[in-house]
């Protein structure tokens, strides 16, 4: 498995700098560890977002800062911003299908402006210090809008592209349509890395067989439900290790229970094979610090 590329998938809410260094340091088995996207508000990169890539809160976690922009120039103060900030390393994330995004022709939105996507591949080609890559659906509405692109995205300098193959309008329903996944691996002369469902080392292992000269796999939810795939470590020393370090930093860096318990209950949300639907309600219900602690403490007893 490990001369696959293995990245985890940036999911905004649950894999902040915290969680990756958790994973990183617990676990490992993963090659890059990408961030939720850094994006604009109000015309300026969102300072919470640079606080999650700061450099030294990322030192020795292979690290991929993403950006979600509409054009050019929301792309160029983006990367303007990540570089100031030490990196050499940027994604452009063009899949995502939250509609506030999606509908202002960011993410999977901008998937049907061919004319936007080209002039930011400009862009791209005039910052040579930068690796980029670029992550995908294919397609607003239907995956031919994403084997339209072709042409223009083999054009891009990117060290690959990692593709999820479902439109927009589908969000995270339906099937992932491997079908039209391998017409554009076929047709894409950069390095392809599928993203899309993958839940347990069977299901890579099943997909890098049906795809073999791909370069490797992303996960999100998959290694969110179980952190310890890529590693032969007891599920439940993970869990616990990571959830106290996540604990600990949630502690430090967020004020007042009702923060720290949003962050904390984000850990355990995909996490529902540790503990039973009993122990996992009680630590979602718990509405204090206090409480969560003896609800967590239970399950290591
Ligand atoms: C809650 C949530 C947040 C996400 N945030 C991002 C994001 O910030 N950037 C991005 O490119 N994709 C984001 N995604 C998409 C995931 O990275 C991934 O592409 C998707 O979940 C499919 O992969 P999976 O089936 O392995 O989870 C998000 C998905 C979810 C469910």
């Amino acid at each position: 498995m490990s001369k696959f590329y293995i990245a985890f998938a940036p999911l905004q809410g649950y894999t902040d700098c915290a969680y990756r260094r958790a994973h990183c340091e617990v676990v490992g088995g993963v090659d890059e560890y990408y961030t939720p996207f850094v994006h604009l508000e109000n015309g300026a990169p969102r300072r919470k977002d640079l606080w999650d890539i700061d450099l030294e809160r990322n030192e020795g976690v292979p690290t991929v800062p993403q950006v979600i922009a509409r054009d050019r120039d929301e792309f160029a103060r983006l990367c303007d911003a990540v570089q100031a900030a030490g990196w050499n390393r940027i994604d452009l994330n063009m899949g995502c299908p939250f509609p506030m995004q999606m509908g202002a022709g960011r993410g999977c939105g901008l998937l049907v402006h061919a004319d936007r996507i080209a002039e930011i591949a400009e862009e791209m080609h005039r910052r040579r210090d930068v690796a980029f890559s670029v992550k995908m659906r294919l397609g607003l509405e239907c995956v031919e809008e994403g084997m339209d692109l072709l042409p223009i995205v083999n054009e891009m300098p990117l060290v690959h592209v990692t593709v999820h193959p479902r439109v927009g309008k589908q969000q995270y329903k339906g099937m992932a349509d491997k079908e039209a996944f391998g017409r554009f691996a076929r047709g894409c002369r950069l390095p392809v890395v599928y993203n899309g469902d993958l839940l347990s080392v069977d299901d890579v292992a099943a997909v890098m067989q049906c795809f073999p000269t791909m370069k490797g796999v992303m996960l999100g939810r998959g290694l969110l439900a179980c952190p310890w795939m890529f590693s032969d470590k007891e599920p439940r020393a993970v869990v616990r290790e990571m959830h106290d370090r996540i604990y600990r930093h949630a502690c430090e860096t967020l004020q007042g229970d009702s923060q720290i318990l949003t962050r904390l209950h984000a850990f355990w949300e995909y996490q529902t094979v540790l503990p039973d639907k009993k122990q996992y309600k009680t630590i979602m219900k718990s509405g204090s610090l206090r409480r969560y602690d003896e609800a967590v403490a239970s399950l290591w007893r």
